[in-house]
This record gives structure tokens, sequence and C-alpha cells, in this order.
């Protein structure tokens, strides 16, 4: 199973870099929202090179964050409260042996997707606080970006694994199946510029891309400088970017 994983694939985690990123003041307005506080631990799965766990570390005591993914974890962003552990968070023996109890946070930074539901079951019973949150997050260009949707539509032809349907990046219904319960979103939107060969790094950074050849990613890049050429100014483009979490907590027991 973890060979069907792009996340395994060199060119994807080399490029992940080139993700919109999330903001710093961000995790400052989610550790404001949550109240987190130094004397908290928490936990963050699908952790990939540390986007989410790095950004939340300043406000808590520590975060183990947990990836299943070698040439992730090898990019890893070293932070001193941050504490990295390789396990296939859906095996549920390994998921036990590895992750701390007791976390007033766990976090999921795109990818619940990727989450069983068993996985999110296990997490509320026994590794959250009662009292505790659980939180997904995702950052991405807004689909308000006049060039996005030729960009998407481009960008989705070079992926296997959509089989013509969307990720349900958000997955609410699943995370309440595993007896949470929506309590709001938090937003933060930014603007940036954006260089045209920053696009092309971010289709890179994407799972799922099929056996991609020279040939098929020339043909990309020429398609999408032509779709977008009126919207790029001296090389770049103007572009909002779109931080969303949302927040769960428990359904009482
Ligand atoms: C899109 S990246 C997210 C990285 C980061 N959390 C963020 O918000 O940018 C998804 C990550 O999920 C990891 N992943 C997917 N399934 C997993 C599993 N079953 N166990 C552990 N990690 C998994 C992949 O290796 C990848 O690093």
């Amino acid at each position: 199973m973890l060979e069907d994983i792009a996340f395994h694939d060199e060119t994807t985690a080399r490029n992940y870099r080139f993700r919109p990123p999330y903001h710093p003041n961000f995790f400052n307005l989610l550790a404001s929202e949550l109240k987190l506080g130094n004397s908290q631990v928490a936990l963050d799965l699908c952790a990939g090179t540390g986007e989410v766990a790095v950004g939340l570390a300043p406000y808590l005591s520590s975060i183990s964050a947990l990836d299943f993914s070698p040439p992730m974890l090898s990019r890893a962003k070293n932070h001193p409260k941050v504490r990295y552990a390789k396990v296939d968070v859906n095996e549920i023996a390994a998921l036990q042996r590895v992750a701390p109890k007791g976390n007033a946070l766990c976090t999921v930074g795109m990818g619940i997707h990727y989450l069983e539901l068993q996985t999110l079951k296990f997490v509320n019973a026994n590794l959250l606080n009662p009292s505790g949150y659980f939180v997904t997050l995702q950052s991405g260009f807004a689909s308000e970006n006049p060039w996005f949707s030729k960009y998407r539509t481009l960008r989705a032809s070079l992926r296997k694994d959509l089989k013509g349907q969307q990720i349900d990046w958000v997955s609410r219904e699943k995370v309440e199946g595993a007896g949470f319960t929506l309590l709001y979103p938090v937003v933060l939107e930014y603007h940036v510029q954006i260089k045209f060969e920053y696009l092309l790094r971010e289709t890179l950074s994407m799972s799922g891309l099929r056996e991609l050849n020279e040939d098929m990613f020339s043909e990309y890049k020429h398609a999408l400088s032509v779709e977008l050429a009126p919207y790029i100014k001296e090389g770049r483009l103007a572009t909002k970017i779109r931080n969303s979490a949302f927040v769960y907590r428990q359904v009482s027991r």
C-alpha cells in the first residue's frame, strides 16, 4: 500500500515547499482562538515537512509530528519543540506505540482525506483530552483568483488520483462520524505576487501525478503560459492565498 502513495516520491517532497504557505499570523490567530498555552502538548498527523507543527510549536509546550513518508520527513524543519516520528497513522497499533496521550490539540493539515474513520475514533478516544480540540487545516490559492480555474483544470489533467472526482479536503462528515462536532472555522487570507515558475513547482509538489515525462510537462507548461498570459505582469501573478482551519471538539461522552 505504501508504494502507491506519491508522497514517497522525491519529486513531490522536493517541491513541497512551493505549496501556498500558511501565514505566521494564521497560527497566531488559531492559537489565540484555541487559547493555547505553554503547558499543553499536541499531536500533528500527516505532518509532512512540519508546516503546521512548526507554525504552532511556539504556542505549545511540545508537539509530536507524525508522517509515514521518508522523503517528506528528511526535509522536515527543525524546531526544539517539535518531535518527528515515522509512522503510518492508519495502523492503530503503530500509532498507539508512537503517539503520546493527553493532547490538548490534534491537528491534520491537508491530510484529513487520508485518515481512516477508525484512526479518527482512536484519536478521539485515546489520544485527545476530553476538552481537547481536533483541527483540520488547509492552505491554497483562493478559487476567486481570476486565473485559478484554468490552472486547476490543466493541473488536474496531470493527476491520476482524481479519477474524475474532487478530493474531500474538508471531510466534515467523516470527522463528525468519529465523534467530533464542528465549533467554528478560522480563516486568514493574504495577497502575494508569485512567479510563473512557482506555479510550475507547485504542480510538481502534487501527489498523484501521472508518470510525468518531459514531453508531458513541457506541454503542460506551454498550455499554462498561454492560458495565464493575460494575468501575468512582468513574470508575476497577483495571488490571493487562503488559510483555513475547522475547529472541532469531542461530542460529550
Ligand atoms: C499534503 S501533505 C501535508 C503536509 C502538512 N501537514 C501541510 O499541512 O502542509 C500530506 C502528508 O500526509 C502524509 N500521509 C498520508 N497518509 C499518511 C498515513 N497513513 N500516515 C502518515 N502520514 C500520511 C503524506 O506523507 C504527506 O506528507
